[in-house]
């Protein structure tokens, strides 16, 4: 029987969150957990769905029903994945896919991103169609404003691509930084943070003093397009503290919290060049890089801030057929 494994990397934003929602650049980098999906027939004409690690063991729906009708939101990704690719490519072969993730979806590393794009990698392998990276971006990004409405899209880009990129809204540009491996610490607040709330959180700020939240979005372009020269160059001291001045203005727009802040402190103090929370913000992780010589240092202090160091590789591969 068929069957196919793929392989698409988790994410962590670096630099230009929220800015780079509403037309600007981030910096985003793929890590070394990865999402990993198996795909095989199913001789029935539906898609199967089996993902424990979201408590679901076995999920079933007819070929004909896909994409509408109640879709749980633990499979709505995988679902409307499938849902696109057999409109697009028109085939109606029944599938059943599992996930083992070697991340937990707490964290805020893009587990439904890399899904997505696992979804589309594995059955377009499985139907012999050769597929782009930049046409497997569009369709992915397809599926998460179809699912969540919102989102850039850079999360899919470091899936698909992998590596360190410099990123534009709605993939607008993508373009890989090559670097010396980022001297990268990670601290999960022990919060779990809901993406779309903290956009509309922004949106709102945005509506009641636009030129303040417009003009924080330009300055953080700034920032983005300084840290790519400062990582181009290895240059952690100017990087880090773009990162720093960085989450400066993510407390201007109000989506640090007291933890990520005393995390992100913690950090500084233990030595840490630059440290700042990564992603949404109201939870998730915070990041800092350090000289090799304090990366233990700022573990331990992390972690006797009450966070969770998660080791992780920055640049990782994207999407890769196992
Ligand atoms: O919450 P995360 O880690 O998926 O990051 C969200 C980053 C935003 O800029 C707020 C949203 C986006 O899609 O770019």
């Amino acid at each position: 029987m068929k069957k196919i494994t793929v392989s698409a990397p988790g994410k962590l934003m670096l630099l230009g969150e929220h800015a780079v929602v509403h037309n600007h650049h981030c910096l985003v980098t793929a890590v070394n957990k990865r999402m990993k999906l198996s795909l095989e027939e199913n001789a029935k004409s539906s898609l199967i769905v089996q993902a424990n690690e979201v408590g679901i063991d076995h999920y079933e729906k007819n070929i004909q029903t896909v994409g509408k009708g109640d879709i749980p939101k633990q499979v709505a990704f995988i679902e409307q994945a499938f849902n696109l690719f057999i409109e697009t490519y028109k085939v109606e072969k029944g599938v059943k896919i599992t996930t083992h993730p070697e991340f937990s979806s707490k964290f805020g590393f893009g587990s439904s991103s890399a899904v997505t794009v696992c979804v589309l990698k594995a059955l377009t392998e499985f139907h012999s169609i050769n597929i782009d990276n930049r046409t497997l971006f569009d369709l992915a990004y397809k599926v998460v404003l179809k699912v969540q409405g919102k989102g850039s899209g850079f999360d899919i880009a470091a899936a698909v691509y992998g590596g360190t990129l410099l990123f534009y809204t709605a993939g607008k540009i993508i373009e890989p930084i090559l670097s010396d491996p980022l001297p990268l610490v990670v601290g999960y607040s022990g919060i779990k943070a809901d993406t779309v709330t903290l956009i509309k959180k922004v949106s709102a700020l945005s509506n009641q003093y636009s030129d303040v939240v417009e003009s924080t979005y330009e300055s953080i372009d700034k920032l983005v397009m300084q840290a790519k020269d400062a990582l181009i160059k290895n240059d952690w001291s100017t990087f880090g503290q773009l990162m720093n001045m960085n989450q400066g203005y993510l407390e201007l727009l109000g989506v640090s919290t007291g933890k990520l802040s005393s995390l992100i402190y913690a950090a500084r103090e233990a030595g840490a060049i630059g440290a700042k929370l990564s992603g949404a913000g109201g939870g998730d992780c915070m990041i800092a890089i350090g000289s090799v010589q304090t990366l233990k240092n700022i573990n331990t202090a992390i972690t006797n801030a009450g966070g969770e160091v998660i080791p992780v590789e920055a640049s990782a591969p994207g999407v890769t057929i196992e």
